[in-house]
């Protein structure tokens, strides 16, 4: 069971985006439960304001640390009165570790995770000194906010929560398996716009179709992405076969 909890300024957001589909079922047959807390609610002032100009000068606002402390202490109140851990704070910045499927799978095995999701220029950086465990990236891009990055990484994570994914397909077994992209797929019909099924996936023939699906999984993260067959697990048999479409490669450049 995993408990999300998420400080933003915009719950409605990340609620709705979180609500359909996979997350939805897991939600509802008690697999997460997602909670989001608008930190405008811990606001003292009448105004509610959540930020203010930088000291320094600069263009944008910031965001105070006051209401997010105050967002944060209810959340981790909640999860000490349910008798579980402090939980781990995962502030998302385009600065942070950039997250990946190994990071998916060990955050899974928490109980609870909290997300700050930062907004205009910045957070007053006394707050994440405070309680700032883990400061997470979904990629070398900038967005206008953490609430898509807290999402991706959510939906990631779930995958990896046991009973989420209700098939025997585990979220394991996909992309990334053994650090492969996955082979295609087909469904029928066995012909659609002149293209025909391969012959092998026809054949009933177990050995031979896992065979062309794991050469097929090498030959696609070569051509797509080489940087992963550097921790890629393959037999030996496999290894040749790389080897083999490696020198057909360098053939047709010489
Ligand atoms: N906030 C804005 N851009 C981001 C990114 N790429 N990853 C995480 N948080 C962000």
């Amino acid at each position: 069971m995993m408990h999300y909890h998420i400080l933003t300024l915009f719950p409605e957001m990340v609620l709705s985006g979180l609500a359909t589909s996979i997350l939805g079922r897991a939600e509802k047959n008690g697999y997460i439960t997602i909670e989001a807390s608008n930190i405008r609610d811990f606001t003292e002032d009448k105004h509610r304001h959540v930020d203010d100009y930088p000291y320094g000068g600069g263009a944008g606002m910031v965001m105070q640390a006051e209401p997010i402390y105050k967002a944060y202490q209810s959340v981790e109140e909640k999860i000490l009165t349910q008798g579980r851990k402090k939980p781990r704070v995962i502030y998302m910045t385009p600065q942070g570790k950039v997250f990946s499927q190994q990071d998916a799978k060990l955050f899974a095995k928490e109980e609870d995770l909290v997300f700050l999701c930062g907004h205009y220029e910045g957070v007053d950086e006394r707050i994440l000194e405070e309680i700032v465990t883990d400061t997470m990236s979904i990629g070398d891009y900038v967005l206008t906010g953490g609430e898509l990055p807290a999402m991706v990484m959510i939906d990631a994570i779930s995958r990896m929560v046991p009973g989420v994914l209700s098939n025997e397909a585990s979220g394991e077994f996909e992309s990334f398996h053994d650090n492969l992209l996955e082979y295609p797929q087909y469904t029928r019909p066995v012909e659609y716009h002149g293209k025909r099924v391969p012959d092998v996936l026809l054949s009933g023939h177990h050995a031979n179709i896992e065979r062309w699906r794991r050469e097929q999984s090498i030959e696609r993260t070569l051509k797509w992405r080489p940087d992963l067959l550097e921790d890629a697990i393959l037999t030996p048999k496999e290894q040749q076969y790389l080897e083999r479409l490696i020198e057909i490669e360098n053939r047709i450049r010489e």
